[in-house]
């Protein structure tokens, strides 16, 4: 009897460990800045951080120096470095630093007297340091990130806090794909600590925003591509892609619920086969027993045994013993 309790114990294994390869696909798509992809974007950050300090070479207060020299294994991404007075930028703001316009009354603290706005371009690489799922890109990640601009051979610098106080910072993308038929565009922002959000894309390719970060223009791939034949391509063949992805998901979900539902059904049958199995040979053994102690009688009874047995068995005394 202490069987049913170990194999009730071996289903409920069998069937964690079948749910778990699901469980994690399913938490890799509700939570997109997975803590890996977070700790590899922040390490990028830092990396481009030293390369676009080293285009700044005696550089000029307000001049945008493009970093050359990013390592092969980053082609597609550029990155460029811009040194600003911290007063100068309060007062004027910068009207142009490619993408990004930003308003005059941008404060950095801790208070610096010299900062330094890296500016990222992800390019190709966007995916793969901020994967969206259920999106596609329509725009590349931009980044712009501020720094301590007093120590130009500085690494691993933290960013500077920023507040735009009077008006949002702006990202006029310029090439936005467009969107499939009947999708609607949206910003997203990338916050430094892993956060992220959306908002509206104004005038077909602006974000805004009051924070430094990532920014791009995405569209739920979930939306029905366009029926349109050539121009907006682009993202329709990754949406149905992701939409494959999310059947064979909910596919292998049913298959191990229903798989695990068939294991229960056969584990119980098992369960009550072996039961009367036992019981079947319980009665077999008091059989034999019973047999046995038969034989043992006959035995003790020595040379005479047979006819003593034949006695025993025909002996109407039995049935007598039950009459009243
Ligand atoms: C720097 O790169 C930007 C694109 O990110 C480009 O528009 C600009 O012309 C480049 N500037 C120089 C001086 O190469
Ligand atoms: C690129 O290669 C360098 C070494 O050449 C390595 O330190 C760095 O981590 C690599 N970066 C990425 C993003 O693979
Ligand atoms: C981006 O494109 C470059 C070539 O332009 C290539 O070397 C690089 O591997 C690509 N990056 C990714 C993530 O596909």
């Amino acid at each position: 009897m202490k069987l049913l309790p170990s194999l009730i114990m071996m289903l409920v294994l069998v069937l964690y460990f079948e749910s778990l390869p699901s469980v994690r696909a399913q938490s890799s798509t509700i939570y997109p800045g997975s803590s890996s992809t977070r700790e590899e974007a922040k390490a990028l950050d830092a990396l481009l951080q030293q390369y676009a300090y080293r285009a700044l070479v005696n550089p000029k207060t307000g001049t945008i120096y493009n970093a050359t020299h990013l390592p092969s294994n980053l082609t597609g991404i550029e990155v460029a470095a811009l040194r600003l007075r911290s007063g100068s930028l309060r007062r004027k703001g910068f009207h142009a630093y490619n993408e990004f316009e930003i308003p005059k009354g941008l404060i950095a603290s801790p208070y610096v007297e010299r900062l330094v706005l890296v500016y990222q371009n992800l390019g190709n690489w966007s995916t793969r340091y901020y994967s969206l799922p259920n999106y596609t890109y329509l725009a590349p990640v931009l980044g712009l990130l501020a720094y301590d601009g007093s120590n130009l051979s500085a690494t691993n610098l933290s960013e500077l806090e920023i507040d735009a106080s009077q008006g949002p910072i702006l990202v006029k993308f310029r090439e936005v794909k467009s969107a499939p038929h009947g999708a609607v565009a949206k910003c997203v922002w990338f916050g430094l600590q892993g956060s992220s959000n959306f908002s509206n894309v104004t005038g077909g390719n602006t974000c805004s925003s009051s924070q430094q970060g990532h920014f791009s223009i995405v569209v739920p791939s979930s939306a029905t591509p366009a029926p349109s034949p050539a121009p907006n391509e682009g993202p329709a063949p990754s949406a149905q892609g992701e939409g494959e992805k999310d059947n064979k998901k909910v596919w292998i979900i049913v298959g191990s619920v229903v798989g695990g539902l068939a294991l229960l059904v056969l584990l119980s049958l098992l369960v009550l086969w072996m039961n009367k199995y036992k019981k079947k040979k319980k009665m077999q053994q008091m059989e034999r027993a019973a047999e046995v102690g038969e034989a043992l009688q006959m035995a003790s009874i020595g040379d005479t045994k047979a006819p003593a047995a034949t006695v025993t068995r025909t002996q109407p005394t039995l049935e007598h013993e039950y009459a009243p």
